[in-house]
């Protein structure tokens, strides 16, 4: 931390949009929950619980007397698979739709609540007679298809924490992740659909398990048909054990703070983290937040969270969140541009899907491929659009509001991170005034603030650190085996308080403006600034689609601005017009202090696998240093071309 604790402010929202007085007359969330929780926060939580189905009622709501490790509904039992599946069936609903499934290549399934059951029921029974027993922990690497939600819903039946590892991933993040949490069982599929080319999995797995010999059975689902290896007496298919298993099965309950899953989080520098879940609170935290800030309305909406199953979005808001509150959701296998770049707005158009959450990297690639794109589709189903994984830039957020929207649906700009479990703030759609790139308030019951250097409240208009001061029920419990890591990472720069990383501001009305991951905060002159102001200026301008800003060394000014930007495609290639153009363009919007001290016009930027900018490397870049590890980007020649372009320049 520097000691320097303000951010320097550069802009301010003036345009705000009310929520449409049909949506809030029919909202599932009303004003009063703000006040209820604030009246009586553990009682909120109380209340909340009532969402789930618990086989023992839980003593005590919250016991935070070992901090930071904090237990939530105390004493109760629960099961999540039955929770997400069996009460849904027995209350009536087997016949709704749980998913709508539809593959890259145009294939599609419908799954009930009542196939879900059947399904699930058969994998927990497999993995019985395969050994798999309560507290193993069991890796999953498979595509966006049914047979992931079935395997991972197995394992929650048989308090058997999954560790989901995302298909795009290494064998060597692979054996990382398996040695790491001492998984014994493998779920995996031959491969899976992408850009419109079976891509192997299996095969990776085969390479990561040379590392893993503790591992003792590979269970592969048949998805593709291509070949794979083949090693008798590891390797099992799904469809030859699952098949044949009986189509009951009696989940048992476990106790509110079993394990429910872990899931790796890589972040920026290190080895990765084992973010623990357990199951009562984060069962509690994704319905709750999915009925207040998705207003789902489960009887009559079609839910989209446009996300891979292999990520927290993913688990909390394809999986748990939705299935807990008896949703009927898509599950798309595949990416945004395969076979045509209006696919997405195909699959609105299709389902008539009413809610949309996606990510703003993905808003972006829209942008850039241009409007008319998606008004040939006939987007008038969707109601609500929401926002995760990454500050959203003001003029993409007005985009997607028009342009996705339609100008009538509330946008949500959800902030949470793996660890929090759920949405820890964000506008409640019937409720909140919103303003482009704000994610507005904490949730009811979340108790959130931005801090200085010293632990103090910044004042309205202020920037400093985010922290969350009091527990929430579905966050994280541990590092999974590091116990010194995770107090470290998360409760020591404040006492008993949650340190998030990131940096915030609160404007001021009092609203949050989360500004990117700490790390990434600049400072010229000794003013501090944030590169995402300094990025949704750059994105304001008609002719960027998608800009990074880092801050490099410099003697004078201790560091200065340089932005790497990419045009719209409708922009023509445009030298060094473009970039005095984009300088005055920062200068005018911002204020001098912004200016970039030099624009490189890049084809692509370093995004991880799951769509944010690695800044690290392009600050790599602007310092003329050797380019850092490339393992974690999602594709690893971005950075071969930026470098080309930079030394033709
Ligand atoms: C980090 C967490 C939680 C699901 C996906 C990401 C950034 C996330 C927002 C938002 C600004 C955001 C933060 C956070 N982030 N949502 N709405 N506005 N920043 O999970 O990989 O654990 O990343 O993503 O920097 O700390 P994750």
């Amino acid at each position: 931390m520097t000691n320097n604790p303000t951010i320097t402010e550069l802009s301010h929202e003036d345009r705000t949009f009310p929520p449409p007085e049909e949506f809030a007359a029919n909202a599932n969330a009303t004003a009063e929950e703000y006040d209820k929780a604030a009246a009586d926060r553990i009682g909120y939580w109380e209340e909340q619980a009532k969402r789930i189905t618990w086989d023992t009622p839980f003593d005590t709501v919250l016991d935070w007397s070992d901090k930071p490790n904090a237990q939530w509904y105390v004493g109760g039992k629960l099961n999540a698979a039955y929770n997400c599946v069996d009460r849904h069936v027995e209350n009536g609903l087997g016949d709704r739709v749980a998913y709508y499934f539809e593959g890259e290549s145009g294939d599609t399934r419908t799954i009930t609540y009542s196939d879900l059951l059947r399904e699930v029921s058969k994998a927990a029974n497999a993995l019985t007679e395969l050994g798999v027993k309560t507290g193993d922990r069991v890796a999953i690497y498979m595509p966006m298809i049914p047979e992931t939600v079935f395997a991972m819903l197995a394992c929650a039946r048989l308090g058997a924490p999954h560790t989901v590892i995302f298909g795009g991933f290494s064998a060597s993040a692979i054996a990382d992740r398996v040695k790491d949490c001492g998984v014994e069982f493998v779920i995996t599929s031959d491969g899976g659909y992408r850009k419109g080319k079976p891509s192997g999995l299996k095969s990776v797995v085969d390479e990561a398990m040379v590392d893993c010999p503790e591992v003792r059975n590979v269970l592969v689902v048949r998805r593709t048909g291509q070949d794979v290896d083949w090693k008798e007496g590891r390797d099992l298919w799904w469809h030859d054990v699952v098949d044949r298993q009986s189509e009951t099965h009696t989940p048992e309950a476990f106790d509110s703070e079993h394990p429910l899953y872990i899931m790796y989080s890589s972040g920026t520098t290190g080895k990765p983290k084992g973010i623990l879940h357990t199951t009562g609170g984060y069962l509690v935290g994704t319905s709750f937040t999915h009925w207040t800030v998705f207003d789902i309305k489960p009887e009559s909406d079609v839910y989209w969270t446009a996300a891979d199953i292999g990520w927290v979005t993913g688990h909390s808001y394809i999986v748990y969140g939705p299935l807990a509150n008896a949703t009927t959701s898509v599950l798309y296998e595949g990416t945004p541009d395969t076979p045509h770049r209006g696919r997405w707005w195909e699959i609105v158009e299709k389902y008539k899907v009413s809610i949309l959450y996606c990510a703003p990297t993905a808003i972006r690639s829209f942008m850039k491929w241009g409007r008319d794109i998606p008004a040939k589709f006939d987007l008038s189903s969707l109601r609500l659009l929401g926002s995760v994984g990454e500050p959203i830039n003001p003029e993409a957020w007005m985009w997607y509001r028009e342009h996705i929207g339609g100008g009538r649906c509330p946008v949500v700009d959800t902030w949470w991170q793996t660890e929090n479990g759920s949405i820890l703030i964000s506008p409640l759609p019937g409720v909140t005034s919103t303003k482009p790139g704000s994610a507005m308030r904490p949730l009811p019951g979340i108790v959130a603030d931005v801090f200085d250097d010293e632990g103090r409240s910044v004042e309205p208009g202020n920037g400093g650190y985010l922290v969350i001061k009091e527990p929430w029920p579905s966050m994280l419990r541990t590092l999974w085996g590091d116990e010194e890591r995770f107090e470290k990472t998360y409760w020591s720069q404040y006492p008993e308080v949650y340190f998030a990383g990131d940096g915030a501001k609160i404007d001021r009305d009092g609203d949050f403006w989360v500004l990117g991951r700490v790390d990434d905060v600049l400072n010229v002159s000794g003013h501090r600034m944030s590169t995402a102001e300094i990025e949704s200026a750059l994105v304001a301008h008609p002719k960027v689609a998608e800009a990074a800003v880092v801050g490099a060394r410099d003697e004078m000014t201790g560091q200065a601005i340089e932005a790497f930007v990419i045009l719209r495609e409708s922009a023509a290639d445009g030298g060094d017009d473009v970039v005095s153009e984009l300088r005055s363009h920062v200068r005018s919007s911002i204020g001098p202090i912004a200016t970039p001290r030099s624009i490189m016009l890049v084809p692509d930027l370093p995004k991880t696998r799951s769509g944010k900018i690695m800044r690290r490397l392009l600050k790599d870049v602007a310092e003329n240093r050797e380019v850092g590890d490339v393992t974690t980007l999602a594709d690893s020649s971005v950075m071969d071309l930026i470098q080309k372009g930079i030394a033709e320049s």
